[in-house]
């Protein structure tokens, strides 16, 4: 079936800081490749006629990297001040022309072949949650949405919204969109995709959901860390090297340099990264990071960082520098 795909990415990633304040968030790598990589391998199968990909402040940096990465036909637009998710896709608007689109949030990987949301059917996909109260959730009735509600204080139900939609009319979509902004109706200071969804709703439109099993978060740091396990458990890479031991599953880009060391499990190593005499289990060190004489678990190195007879527990931003003794 014929669609375009809209990705809004242009979150500034607070709770990811430091590592948001040089990379956008959909850019830190997991299991050797950015999130938006992981969220492109599973959109490229459902081949979609277009990806519009919604970008904040550091949008260069995004489109540099989908389009050197991914064959594809792309289209970028800008979301500088960001007014919430509703403003997010409405600015993709003039993409479409009443054709099915597919809305797949920019910060979650949903481990799912997006060619099962496209369909004859309005879906949303959710995921049963132990607290939904950070979600937006839907209320259902038989096997439609009945209600939908951005994180309610007593949710009704314990379905949330996991971040992937599917519109058989986006003409529909916009309109309520449109319809949102023109009032100036927001919820909790933003124009909010489950509102204009709830008006959709409310003018007889029928929705189902999708429950989605594998929702990998990567909102905070335990979430990547669980991601790339998660991730890494799918696919390992690496190639052997001399004087070090590897514990399956990792990633250990080709051009980063290990000697003397014990790397894995769960470790994800950037290009041109060097572990030196160091036991590194469970975390991602970026592109370009320096490691010497450190026992490493449960961290997160950003770009270019460089850690010396480190202490065990790290979540350092790019170009951080950290020496001990
Ligand atoms: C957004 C949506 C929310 C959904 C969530 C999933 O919220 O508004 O309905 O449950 O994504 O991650 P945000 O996380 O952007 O606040």
């Amino acid at each position: 079936m014929q669609f375009k795909a809209v990705i809004p990415a242009a979150g500034e990633g607070r709770r990811l800081k430091p590592h948001t304040h040089t990379t956008p968030k959909i850019l830190l790598q997991v299991a050797g490749k950015p999130i938006i990589g992981h969220i492109m391998d599973r959109l490229l199968p459902a081949r979609p006629d277009e990806v519009i990909v919604v970008v904040g402040a550091q949008g260069d940096q995004v489109k540099q990297y989908l389009l050197g990465e991914y064959r594809c036909p792309f289209r970028f637009v800008q979301q500088t001040d960001p007014k919430g998710l509703g403003d997010a896709v409405y600015r993709a608007k003039d993409s479409f022309a009443g054709e099915p689109i597919l809305v797949l949030l920019g910060d979650t990987i949903v481990d799912l072949d997006m060619s099962k949301m496209v369909g004859r059917d309005n879906v949303i996909g959710v995921k049963p949650v132990p607290d939904p109260r950070r979600f937006g959730i839907v209320e259902l009735q038989g096997k439609y949405v009945r209600r939908l509600v951005e994180k309610p204080e007593r949710p009704k139900s314990n379905l949330a919204i996991v971040g992937v939609y599917f519109f058989r009319d986006s003409g529909l979509l916009f309109g309520a969109l449109d319809r949102l902004i023109a009032r100036g109706r927001k919820t909790r200071g933003e124009f909010q995709l489950t509102d204009a969804l709830q008006l959709l709703i409310d003018s007889g439109m029928k929705i189902r959901t999708k429950v989605i099993e594998h929702w990998l978060d990567c909102g905070t740091r335990d979430a990547m860390l669980e991601t790339n396990r998660y991730l890494l458990a799918q696919e390992s890479y690496f190639k052997p090297r001399r004087d070090t031991v590897i514990v399956p599953p990792v990633f250990i880009h080709d051009s980063a340099k290990i000697q003397g060391s014990v790397v894995g499990p769960n470790v994800s190593i950037g290009a041109e990264a060097e572990i030196r005499g160091s036991i590194v289990s469970d975390s991602i060190i970026n592109r370009r990071v320096v490691v010497e004489h450190a026992l490493l678990q449960g961290s997160i190195l950003g770009e270019s960082s460089v850690v010396r007879d480190s202490p065990r527990k790290l979540n350092l931003g790019g170009f951080s520098e950290l020496e001990v003794g």
